[in-house]
């Protein structure tokens, strides 16, 4: 299968995102190509290492590298200041220096985790994304944004950093547990919505397809994805405007997620939940269709995700609080990304709460 490449551009940081079956093999002979330094240091978590860090590790040393190992636990625990302080250790130890380059190997936890850890060692080492979540390969993985929790809340403390290339190896996603694929595509519909009818028809057609993993089928919708998230990101890499719409379903996502602890629904799955809310809350403010509201519904459903959201009192008031707390509330009222239609929405628009009471019924 050809190997799809998208670039981004962002001036003398622009780099490239490949995406085909089988790429870890390659990474060898593109970290020659980029003329990163001899020593480096693969981070993984247990999962995503368990399958790929022997292919990833041999296709180094095939090239002339020597890399270290480091394997992290598995799961959001580890995107922490300790396991960043860890890493440090491990790379001064391995004596990396300046051209020195780190290979983050895993889903968007690693990602986040091993970008931020490049980022500031040494004030900045060359990085190389290898996602193997479907999430992390349409989403994390583009865009440059690094960082970790903190007890206080989640990513609280980061940097916006590029990687010099991501390969997204399709292969890799044949591990991945069932549950979390179907939440990746979450992320995957969303870019259909807020920004390409065409993708948005395409899934629909495919979805069979794309849910049995199909590569053919996959290839250019992962190619597509990181496409629209890079024209996003190219036009506005640190948050100003338009990279809000990428939010989409996200502040009701958030909320449900912060309502009903982290760990009963999977952020794809909140935020399933959230963009279909948020589409009725469009009907309401920016006249969506109530067909286009049906189809967006219909295609989450098809993909295995929860659409709705069941309530009990105290979770429901817990709901609002989250909702009111948002950094985008004032006075009563709430900021969205909302439709337009399929493939348009606009950002910054204000809600009162009860539409969002409505919307939730
Ligand atoms: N930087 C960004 O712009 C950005 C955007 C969205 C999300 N994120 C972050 O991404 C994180 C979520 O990423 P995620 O959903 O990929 O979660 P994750 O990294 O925790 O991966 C999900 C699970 O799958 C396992 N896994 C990974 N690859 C596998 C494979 N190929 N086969 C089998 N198991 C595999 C992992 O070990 C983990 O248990 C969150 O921390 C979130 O904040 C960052
Ligand atoms: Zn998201």
């Amino acid at each position: 299968m050809a190997v799809r490449t998208v670039s981004v551009q962002l001036g003398s940081r622009s780099y490239a995102i490949k995406i085909a079956p089988s790429l870890l093999q390659t990474l060898g002979g593109e970290c020659t190509r980029l003329k990163l330094g001899d020593r480096c240091a693969i981070i993984t978590d247990r999962n995503a290492g368990k399958f790929f860090a022997r292919t990833v590790f041999d296709s180094l040393v095939r090239k002339g590298f020597s890399p270290l190992l480091i394997t992290v636990a598995a799961g959001e625990t580890a995107k922490s200041l300790r396991t960043v302080e860890k890493c440090y250790d491990q790379l001064a130890a391995h004596r990396l220096e300046r051209k020195s380059f780190i290979i983050a190997l895993g889903g968007g936890v690693v990602g986040d985790l091993a970008g931020f850890v490049a980022a500031s060692y040494l004030r900045g080492i060359p990085f190389v994304q290898l996602p193997t979540t479907l999430l992390a390969q349409v989403d994390s993985s583009v865009g440059g944004k690094t960082g970790v929790n903190l007890h206080a809340g989640k990513n609280l403390v980061g940097a916006f950093y590029q990687p010099r290339l991501v390969l997204c190896d399709l292969r890799t996603l044949e591990t991945l547990p069932e549950r979390e694929y179907r939440a990746g595509l979450a992320e995957v519909i969303k870019y259909g919505i807020i920004y390409d009818a065409p993708l948005f028809a395409r899934l629909e057609r495919d979805l069979p397809k794309i849910l049995r993993r199909d590569e053919t089928a996959l290839s250019p919708v992962i190619a597509r994805c990181c496409e629209i998230k890079a024209e996003v990101v190219s036009q506005d890499e640190t948050e100003r405007g338009l990279r809000a719409i990428l939010n989409f379903g996200h502040t009701i996502g958030h909320a449900i997620e912060n309502s009903f602890g982290y760990g009963k629904y999977l952020h794809g799955e909140a935020i399933a939940i959230g963009q279909v809310v948020e589409a009725k809350i469009s009907e309401k403010i920016l006249g969506l269709p109530e067909g286009e509201t049906r189809r967006i519904e219909s295609l989450f459903r098809q993909a295995g995700l929860p659409v709705q959201i069941k309530f009990s009192g105290a979770q429901r008031k817990k709901f609002f609080d989250a909702m009111r707390l948002d950094k985008k509330a004032k006075d009563g009222e709430v900021q969205f990304v909302l439709a337009r239609k399929i493939g348009k929405v606009e950002f910054g628009q204000r809600v009162p709460v009860e539409t969002i009471e409505r919307a939730l019924d």
